[in-house]
């Protein structure tokens, strides 16, 4: 294949892959979007193997055979409450590749005593970047595994400790374009390269990881951007590019959607993981109702009215599968069930509407906080499956609130509120949310997926 037959397949795959993007931006097409990205991949990747630099396809076939027997089982099997950390891993290995990748390129210049300025501060920054998406991505994946506390680990100085240590690093690049072929000061920037990664992801609280993993998701974008100059391939550049900015624009806007800046998820060591015994008293010292789930059957069985809002308790049980037979079973009888789902319900970007729409959830029914905020106040009941932030009133009623300002589920304005928790347990910002002793609210307690087999049970003898 002729180079400008390679670089019209690149041509090819860039439009997919931005046609993919644009198409993962709704539930309905997201599927598409995924499949599109991959046949883009494809091509990209079989126009690639024409590329006339290539002089053995042993390795290459070898690393094609790992990929896919170490990509199979993640993509099938890992359940989608795990797929923060997966994608983490995801993100350590692709920089992996393009860190080792630079150090090949670089080690290549070496020997033949062939490394310009501009060729070495590509490959630098590829190796920087790579280096401390790798580690940073690792981090994550442990404290979002549960391998490492989850709890954001300080002391005192620290932000200007990772800022001294990254100027060296910076530094050692800036060393590197200057003399080219000193391999010390290129090994101390790897060294470096790696320990910013744990530092940098050491302060963030586990439940924030979301947001470094799209952060991280972002640098190695660049990282890719920065391989795809050092070895003159455009492809790689594009791609990069993309990455580095969808990764960039995640993370602020799931920033945004929790109402913090992006600085305070960065710095500002908030969030550690939520704990089950996280109550305490109530900031109004109401008490909660419970209901037993017959009573709370016999509502939703006669609710003309319902919204079902699913949060990260729903996620934690699995039962997305119970929810959608619950909600049939409503409509069944008469009823209009519609699924309200918050930006940042969960622990990870679409969560909910990942989730539900595996569930097999009718697209319409799964309606934004922007389109479902108006119709609360109508519903009948509102049945809150697991939310707890993403419903707390006290993100517009009380300024001295943590949360305050973060948009929230009007939840408070149905006419009446069923909300399924295993107990006090706090949400994942630790602050105490008066919805739950509301006078409107009763309190289903136990595991949401139980809870939801029960009035299912009940619902259909009502
Ligand atoms: P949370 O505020 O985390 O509340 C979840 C609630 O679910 C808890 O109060 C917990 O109470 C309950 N729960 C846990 N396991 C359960 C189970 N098996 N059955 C029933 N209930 C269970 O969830 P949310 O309302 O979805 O809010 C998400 C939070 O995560 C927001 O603060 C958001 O800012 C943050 N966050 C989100 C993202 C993204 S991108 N989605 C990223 C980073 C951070 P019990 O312990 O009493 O059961």
């Amino acid at each position: 294949m002729s180079d400008t037959l390679i670089q019209l397949a690149y041509l090819f795959a860039a439009f997919l892959f931005l046609t993919a993007l644009r198409a993962l931006g709704k539930p309905d097409t997201a599927r598409r979007g995924i499949q599109l990205a991959a046949f883009g991949m494809a091509v990209a990747i079989a126009a690639t193997l024409f590329n006339s630099r290539i002089v053995s396809y042993e390795w290459i076939a070898i690393g094609g055979v790992v990929g896919a027997v170490a990509g199979y089982p993640l993509g099938k099997w890992v359940p989608m409450t795990a797929m923060p950390q997966r994608i983490a891993l995801s993100h350590a290995l692709g920089a992996l590749a393009a860190t080792l990748v630079g150090i090949g390129e670089y080690h290549n210049g070496l020997s033949v005593g062939e490394l310009t300025r501009g060729h070495v501060l590509a490959l630098g920054f590829e190796v920087l970047l790579g280096g401390l998406t790798v580690t940073g991505s690792l981090m994550a994946f442990g404290k979002l595994q549960d391998i490492l506390p989850g709890q954001p680990i300080t002391f005192r100085g620290q932000n200007a400790f990772n800022l001294a240590v990254l100027a060296v690093g910076v530094a050692s690049l800036v060393w590197l374009v200057a003399d080219p072929m000193n391999v010390t000061v290129a090994a101390v920037m790897l060294a470096v390269s790696l320990i910013v990664g744990v530092l940098l992801v050491l302060p963030i609280g586990g439940a924030d990881m979301p947001v470094v993993v799209s952060l991280l998701n972002s640098y190695a974008g660049l990282a890719a951007v920065a391989t795809g100059f050092a070895i003159d391939n455009n492809i790689l550049i594009i791609v990069g590019a993309l990455d580095g900015l969808s990764g960039f624009i995640l993370s602020v806007a799931m920033s945004k959607a929790m109402n913090r800046s992006f600085a305070n998820v960065l710095f500002g060591a908030f969030g550690s993981a939520p704990s089950a015994d996280a109550g305490g008293p109530s900031p109004t010292g109401g008490e909660m109702v419970p209901i037993s789930a017959e009573d709370a059957a016999l509502r939703m069985a006669y609710a003309e009215k319902v919204i079902i809002v699913p949060g990260y308790g729903l996620a934690v049980a699995q039962a997305q599968h119970q929810a959608r037979e619950l909600a049939d079973l409503i409509e069944k009888r008469g009823g209009d069930v519609r699924f309200a789902i918050h930006p940042v319900a969960g622990r990870m970007p679409g969560h909910m509407n990942v989730l539900l729409a595996e569930a097999g959830v009718p697209y319409d029914k799964l309606l934004d906080m922007e389109d479902i905020n108006d119709r609360f106040a109508e519903a009948d009941v509102a049945l809150v499956v697991g939310a707890n932030d993403v419903v707390n009133p006290a993100a517009r009623t009380n300024p001295k609130s943590p949360i305050y300002g973060m948009p929230i589920l009007k939840v408070e304005e149905s006419k009446s509120v069923i909300a399924m928790k295993r107990g006090r347990g706090a949400g994942f910002s630790g602050v105490e949310n008066d919805l739950f002793v509301s006078p409107k609210t009763s309190m289903l307690f136990g595991d949401a997926k139980q809870s939801l087999i029960t009035l299912g049970l009940e619902v259909k003898n009502a």
